[in-house]
């Protein structure tokens, strides 16, 4: 028997920033005239390389006392970067940060490790080079990438056609230095923390939805105003305690300050349906985004569900964790149209089905669907994973430890500093 598998999740637990949110309130605080404050930023490393890349480009960014100061330039102020400018792993980063440069009178190479630099760039530049900004990249989709920045970036309309929450925030970034109205036509379906905090800023933008699709309108008659902003619990680093919580029996476990943004929660809607208890409690509102605490109450056994291609984009980033639960849960789950899950950090739908088969569980992916044969039989385990330095995917199969007979051998787990720097001690700190 493992050590995972005698034990029980009991307890408070806050989760570190969110991602998203704090890579927003650095590039914007960094965009707003004159000083944000910022407490609760994720310190995790594609965030920090957000922090190091925007002072690179000019922000007076500076650590006092747990929280980050920014003095901002405004839009149309960056400054030619010295060197080349490095985002690591974060594709968040660079999707948005390429936004903000193309309407720049600038010129910057930018490159990113080995997953990054297989990762898609071609969604968002040819968007970008339509205001006049020119891009150069490997078979024009790839890092490297060279921006020349547009010196006279013209207001336009944009229609997105794949559901990505970066491709719209990448757009909508470079329309901050952009002479007169951006019009933006997308999936209602991916998350709106930019518009959301352009607003908290006084900026000129609105936004309705007519599903699938939301409309968002902006002009750069405002200037963006400072914050002093306090970053909520990110749901997607919660969404591994709130599942293993909910696969192991007497787990009871209270989730504090976690962002509740309906774009974000699509995990704990899927989570419930199988049968999770889960409550929430002190729904409130701070900075434009809903924060709430989250209660799991683990009593009975999960069963299987369909999540449809139009619900993943609210819970792309929970799917491996989710696979787990399904593995747990009586009958098919099917995760559909996972085509988006291919081009993350890693290939994640290919490696999901080849660990989740490693450790013994019946599945199998039918074009972009994910098909699982769950059951409450404890897996074999004890599966070498492959995991390509996929921070999501090492957390997911360590939690899956929680229902397997042997663990499974995860070597080098340090990727999960990607996102979440503390996952291993809060974990330790649930379990009872
Ligand atoms: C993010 C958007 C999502 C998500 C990523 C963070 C963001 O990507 O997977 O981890 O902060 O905008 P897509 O919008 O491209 O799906």
């Amino acid at each position: 028997m493992t050590l995972l598998k005698k034990n029980k999740l009991k307890g408070n637990y806050t989760p570190p920033g969110d991602k998203s949110i704090s890579h927003r309130i650095i590039i914007l605080g960094s965009q707003a005239v004159g000083q944000s404050s910022i407490s609760n930023l994720l310190e995790s490393e594609d965030v920090l390389n957000t922090v190091s890349v925007m002072k690179q480009l000019g922000s007076n960014i500076k650590k006092k006392s747990g929280k980050y100061i920014i003095f901002g330039l405004p839009p149309g102020g960056l400054f030619t970067p010295k060197k080349k400018l490095d985002f690591g792993n974060s594709g968040t980063s660079i999707r948005l940060i390429t936004g903000l440069i193309s309407s720049n009178n600038i010129k910057a190479v930018l490159v990113g490790d080995k997953s990054l630099s297989s990762r898609p760039m071609k969604r968002v530049t040819e968007h970008l080079k339509r205001i006049g900004a020119i891009f150069i990249l490997k078979k024009d989709n790839f890092l490297p990438m060279t921006i020349n920045g547009s010196s006279n970036p013209v207001p336009l309309d944009y229609e997105i056609l794949i559901p990505s929450a970066q491709i719209k925030s990448s757009v909508m970034l470079s329309a901050l230095n952009t002479l007169g109205r951006v019009k933006i036509k997308e999936f209602a379906s991916t998350r709106d923390h930019t518009e959301r905090m352009l607003k908290t800023m006084d900026y000129d933008i609105s936004f309705k939805e007519k599903k699938p699709h939301r409309f968002i309108t902006m002009s750069n008659k405002r200037d963006l105003k400072p914050l002093k902003y306090k970053v909520a619990g990110d749901p997607s680093s919660a969404a591994f305690m709130i599942v293993a919580a909910s696969l192991k029996v007497g787990s009871k476990i209270k989730v504090k300050d976690m962002l509740y943004n309906p774009t974000r929660i699509g995990f704990l809607k899927t989570l419930k349906r199988m049968g999770a208890n889960i409550e929430i409690k002190n729904k409130r509102i701070v900075h434009n985004e809903i924060i709430a605490d989250v209660y799991v109450n683990q009593k009975k056994e999960l069963k299987s569900v369909t999540v449809k291609g139009n619900e993943i984009p609210m819970q792309i980033n929970e799917i491996p964790i989710l696979s787990i639960a399904a593995s747990f849960a009586v009958g098919e789950t099917i995760f559909q149209d996972l085509k988006e899950l291919t081009v993350k950090e890693s290939n994640r739908l290919e490696l999901i089905y080849k660990n989740l088969k490693g450790m013994g569980v019946d599945c199998f992916i039918k074009g972009y669907d994910l098909h699982i044969i769950g059951n409450r039989e404890i897996k074999a385990g004890g599966a070498n994973i492959t995991h390509n330095f996929d921070h999501r995917i090492v957390m997911s199969f360590y939690i899956a430890n929680l229902i397997c007979a042997k663990n499974n051998i995860i070597i080098d787990k340090s990727c999960v500093k990607t996102s979440y720097p503390g996952f291993f001690k809060d974990f330790n700190t649930l379990l009872k």
